[in-house]
């Protein structure tokens, strides 16, 4: 039978800016069940919420103290359950995030571990006498003095979040009392934190130096694989749980070693989604690049937005209809896709003036080394400016008196000053709207098999667009991205019939179509391998 998630399109949930239940100004579980009849309608079937468990929230989630608990700001465990039974009678799966690779330094384990050279825990983290030059992913060395005990603990994010060691049993055997803790709490799968970084290399060799460090000894390593391996085979003697990794790098000769038989079911495919710059020649080729790298085991996924990026409608210029024609590939192409919550009203990325409003980890550190490298204050903000991921994660614009992130002094939640100028209130009715749009694909996608898992009959860029037809082997559905300012003619030697176009409702056609500048159209008839033809 046909794993569900191979038909499923996800959405992910940054977890405090979704939907505030209870008027705090922080999103919680409750608010997230008030909004799943939003969800089921814009078309969702898996939500990917990010870390919800109690965190000091150092790096907002990703630095869990206890992975057993809900934090309180987003609700309690009875919260928790009947948001999940909510989701689920709604045919609604629902994935974790969930971080093997480190806890918070304030997490029970490290604080045992950090107590004494002699205590049972200390070989659950990586201490060293002396550190080695490896960086951490935040700036800065990834090695921490601990002045009590005398020795380095190893970090490859914020300090305060410190690496587990893989390398000892006992870790894994703690992590997969907590997976098993939440599948059987109802979980359908987790999205694994920087998966990849499992295991270091234990010569602790210097990484080298290409203007930038290169980080060859601290992730990817030998043994890493194996880890993987049995963690899958451990969710997997669940029935219909599912897996998708975050493994970061944009090599595909890296990412495809990570999924298909006996791995993760999928991984983030960074090499399509993390484009800096709209580039049609370059989406095309890690397109066509992918479905050669990879095997009949393993599928694509499909994103261009997340807590870690900007949204793809900023970092592509902040035009709509390029916006549109990103959701038209990402939910008719091959691969598994995963919406970002506020694309789907085009919400923007957000900068600011005032340095004191960034609160991302990643953001003040990179501010402060910037001074520290003499830059001046103004420079500094660029820097905390490119580096903070607070741009893509504030409040959801619900309406113009949305609650969530709207009070004073949230902690990590900041408004736009346009914000009103985007909402959910004022699409939802209109029928050329962002939202309409999105609903529109999610609905074409679930009427039709060719889209969820059809193979590429050819996909081809000329000229600017990006085409391709799907096929199930029985129905024929034709994909005709324009990313250019100019309008195209193609010539199409077969019965067609317009499903949805970006730009309009109606196609008046001889054998010649015309495509309008940066217009998404979709196809359905027997459009054979010959039949469409520049002109
Ligand atoms: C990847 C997460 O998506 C990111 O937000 C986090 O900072 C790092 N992993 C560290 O956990």
């Amino acid at each position: 039978m046909m794993k569900w998630w191979k038909q499923s399109t996800f959405y992910e949930i940054y977890m405090p800016s979704f939907k505030d239940g209870n008027g705090d100004g922080i999103g919680d579980f409750a608010g997230i069940t008030s909004k799943l009849d939003y969800l089921k309608e814009l078309g969702i079937d898996g939500l990917w919420l990010t870390p919800f468990y109690p965190s000091p929230k150092v790096d907002n989630g990703y630095d869990i103290s206890d992975y057993y608990g809900i934090d309180p700001d987003y609700g309690t465990m009875a919260d928790f359950e009947t948001f999940i039974q909510e989701a689920h009678q709604r045919g609604i799966r629902v994935i974790a995030d969930l971080v093997l690779n480190h806890t918070s330094s304030e997490h029970q384990w490290f604080q045992e571990s950090k107590s004494s050279k002699a205590h049972p825990k200390r070989d659950w983290y990586i201490w060293r006498d002396e550190p080695n030059n490896w960086e951490s992913f935040f700036g800065g060395s990834a090695w921490e003095f601990d002045s009590e005990t005398n020795q380095y603990y190893y970090h490859a994010f914020a300090k305060e979040q410190v690496d587990l060691n893989w390398a000892n049993p006992e870790v894994k055997h703690a992590m997969f009392d907590v997976m098993k803790f939440w599948l059987e709490k109802g979980v359908d799968g987790f999205r694994l934190d920087v998966i990849n970084f499992l295991k270091v290399n234990d010569s602790f060799q210097d990484n080298p130096y290409d203007e930038e460090q290169i980080h060859l000894y601290d992730k990817d390593q030998e043994g890493v694989l194996t880890v993987i391996e049995e963690i899958a085979e451990f969710v997997h003697q669940y029935p219909d749980k599912f897996l998708v990794g975050e493994v970061g790098s944009e090599e595909l000769d890296i990412l495809k070693q990570y999924s298909g038989l006996k791995k993760l079911d999928v991984v983030f495919n960074f090499n399509i989604g993390s484009m800096a710059t709209f580039d049609t020649e370059k989406l095309y080729q890690q397109l066509v690049g992918t479905e050669q790298a990879y095997d009949s085991t393993q599928i694509p996924t499909l994103f261009f937005s997340s807590h870690d990026m900007s949204r793809h409608i900023s970092r592509f210029g902040g035009d709509e209809d390029r916006a549109k024609l990103v959701a038209a590939l990402m939910l008719t192409a091959k691969g598994v896709p995963f919406i970002y919550f506020g694309d789907e009203i085009g919400m923007r990325d957000w900068i600011t003036d005032d340095i004191s409003k960034i609160k991302d980890v990643q953001g003040i550190m990179g501010y402060q080394l910037a001074l520290h490298a003499g830059k001046s204050q103004e420079e500094a903000l660029v820097v905390a400016n490119e580096k903070s991921r607070d741009k893509s994660r504030t409040a959801m614009q619900w309406n113009s008196h949305a609650n969530v992130g709207f009070s004073e002094g949230v902690p990590w939640i900041t408004v736009p000053e346009d914000a009103y100028k985007v909402t959910v209130e004022d699409q939802i009715h209109d029928s050329e709207s962002m939202l309409s749009f999105y609903k529109n694909l999610l609905k074409l996608r679930k009427e039709h098999s060719s889209l969820q898992f059809g193979e590429y009959e050819y996909l081809r860029n000329v000229d600017g667009m990006i085409y391709f037809v799907r096929t199930n082997g029985f129905e024929k559905i034709l994909v005709i991205l324009n990313f250019t300012d100019q309008q195209k003619t193609l010539e199409i030697d077969a019965d067609i019939n317009l499903l949805l176009s970006s730009r309009r409702t109606k196609l008046d056609r001889g054998a010649f179509v015309t495509i309008l500048a940066n217009e998404a159209m979709i196809l359905k008839g027997d459009i054979g391998n010959d039949l469409v033809k520049e002109r």
